[in-house]
């Protein structure tokens, strides 16, 4: 296939409902997610898909019930050492993006470990937005431009971009979103500014790597101008 996009970002909506459409708790739905992550990525990455951003928890998702945070977490610390092993073997490098300092000390802790593990890897990179904002990311990048005393007039966009979370990574070609919602809920504002969007109803749990086929095929028919002819 050509065309082929080289970062793909993904809102993994539709957990919730996938569960609430078969009686069972909403965390049953978020393990449901989890177990989705590996099959999608791999096949993401059989497509020459280079850099993977995937959206676990927004800085919103705080409005949850403390339950569903709390069982959130814990999914999270179950399940990250053992994918960030089967990512490791792949020489996947993770990343988080987000405010890991909001996070309680035993999810940093975790997520910390996942990257140190496969920071000197050199294949595709996967980032992980976990207590991650679009406006946070900019607020931070802000601050940190700041901090740093760069004068107003040497801020530009490569500037700006090289102090994101994302710093290094090239901007987002293709945002996939799950579960039916048309909107970008806070994610990746910056670096999706020229993205191309593929929403499907397929909830979370239920995209498949025929899904992901689907999706690639849509964005190889798209035209990409960036404000050009
Ligand atoms: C996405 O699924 C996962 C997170 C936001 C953590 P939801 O939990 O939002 O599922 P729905 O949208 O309620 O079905
Ligand atoms: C977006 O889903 C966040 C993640 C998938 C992690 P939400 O379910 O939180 O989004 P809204 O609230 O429907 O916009
Ligand atoms: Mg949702």
């Amino acid at each position: 296939m050509n065309n082929l996009p080289s970062h793909v970002a993904i809102i993994m909506d539709g957990n919730g409902r996938w569960a609430e459409r078969r009686g069972l708790p909403r965390l049953a739905g978020h393990l449901a997610g989890v177990n989705r992550i590996s099959s999608v990525v791999t096949s993401l990455l059989t497509n020459q898909v280079k850099y993977v951003t995937l959206y676990g928890f927004s800085s919103e998702n705080w409005n949850r019930p403390e339950e569903e945070v709390k069982g959130l977490f814990q999914l999270l610390e179950e399940r990250i050492d053992r994918e960030a092993a089967e990512m490791h073997n792949h020489n996947i490098q993770i990343k988080h993006l987000g405010r890991i300092n909001g996070l309680p000390s035993t999810v940093q802790n975790s997520i910390q470990r996942a990257c140190q593990l496969t920071q000197n890897n050199s294949g595709p990179v996967l980032n992980f937005a976990f207590n991650y904002g679009g406006r946070h990311e900019i607020v931070d990048t802000a601050r940190k431009l700041i901090e740093q005393n760069i004068p107003a007039d040497r801020i530009d966009e490569q500037v700006f971009a090289a102090n994101l979370y994302t710093a290094g990574i090239p901007d987002v070609d293709l945002v996939i979103r799950t579960g039916g919602e048309l909107r970008i809920s806070n994610f990746l504002l910056w670096q999706a500014a020229y993205a191309e969007y593929y929403f499907t109803d397929v909830l979370w749990p239920d995209f498949t790597p025929r899904q992901v086929e689907l999706a690639l095929a849509e964005f190889g028919k798209r035209k990409r101008r960036f404000g050009g002819l």
